[in-house]
Parts: structure tokens; sequence; C-alpha cells
């Protein structure tokens, strides 16, 4: 299957939501988005940007759950760094929940480094609070690769 990566806007907003996603967070000037599209104009892949002068941050990244594990969203990551270096923003810091393990293993494969750690950062429905990681990748030097 053949997917286009695009940039999202407000006509994306029923594509988000049904990801999971807040497509009001795009009325944010300094939020953008990327996305991943199917022959049908179907949203798959989404992933969003908050970028202030020299350094930005993943603010979400969702793959529809059927879609999954087929590296669509290391893809879609290493596309939007590849324009974020471009833009000369030297560094990519995001959050992510210690037990999220889909997204660690995403993170690492894509060179971010541990910077931090929230504690009991997130509230979970049945109570229990689990740390948010702190992670950035420096996007400036030769020493990793989108
Ligand atoms: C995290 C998420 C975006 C990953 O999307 P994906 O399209 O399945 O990821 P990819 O297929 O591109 O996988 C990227 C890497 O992570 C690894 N990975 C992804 N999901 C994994 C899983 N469930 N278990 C183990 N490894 C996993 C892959 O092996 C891959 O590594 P590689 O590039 O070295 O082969 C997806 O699981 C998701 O939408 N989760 C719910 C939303 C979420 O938690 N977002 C993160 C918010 S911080």
């Amino acid at each position: 299957m053949t997917l286009d990566f695009v940039s999202l806007g407000g006509e994306d907003a029923d594509g988000i939501t049904a990801l999971g996603g807040k497509p009001d967070l795009l009325d944010q000037g300094s939020i953008t988005a990327h996305g991943l599209k199917d022959q049908h104009g179907q949203l798959i892949c989404f992933l969003m940007i908050q970028a202030v002068a020299d350094e930005a941050e993943v603010i979400d990244i969702v793959t529809r759950a059927d879609h999954r594990r087929r590296g669509l969203a290391g893809h879609l990551l290493s596309r939007v760094i590849e324009d974020l270096r471009r833009d000369s923003v030297a560094a990519l810091f995001l959050e992510v929940d210690e037990n999220n393990d889909a997204a660690l293993r995403l993170y690492r494969s894509r060179d971010f480094r541990p910077a931090g750690r929230r504690p009991s950062y997130y509230r979970h429905a049945d109570g229990r609070r689990t740390d948010a990681l702190l992670m950035r990748r420096m996007l400036d030097g030769a020493s990793s690769s989108p």
C-alpha cells in the first residue's frame, strides 16, 4: 500500500480525532501536524510538533491500530526530522509514559536519549501513576541520522 506524506490542517480534524488526537491544538500557531494518508485520503498515522526558535517537541504521534508495527510512525518521524534539520532546529524533545513500550522502542530506534523524568506525571483510570520520561534527540550533529 502506498501512503502519501502530507501536511495536515483544519480539514483533517475528523481524521485526527478518529485516531485519538486533538485537532484543536493546530489553532496554536506554533503547532503543526504531518501525516500519512492512504489512497482513499484516510489518515493512517499523524505526528504533531511544536517548534519554538531552534527547539521542537513531539506533541503526539499515533498510528491507526490496524496499521501498527509496519514502520509507519518511524517513517513519519524520520521525514519530519529531515524537515526540522533543514529548518535548523537543533534539538527535538518529547515526553513518554515509562510503560509505553511501543513508543519507547520507536523513540530509541530514532536515537532519542533520556533527558529527565517527571515522577508520577501520568494518572491512569485505575488510579495508578506512572512517570513521564523526557527524551531528547540532537539534530545538529553528524552523530545520528534520521
Ligand atoms: C507508538 C506508535 C505510534 C508506534 O507506531 P508504529 O507505526 O506501530 O511504529 P513503527 O512500526 O514505525 O515502529 C517503530 C519502531 O518501534 C518498534 N515498535 C513499535 N511498536 C512496537 C511494539 N508494540 N512492541 C515492540 N516494538 C515496537 C518497532 O520495532 C520499530 O523499531 P525498528 O524501526 O527498529 O524496527 C503506536 O504504537 C501508537 O499509535 N500507539 C498509541 C499512541 C501512543 O502511545 N503514541 C505515543 C505517545 S508518546
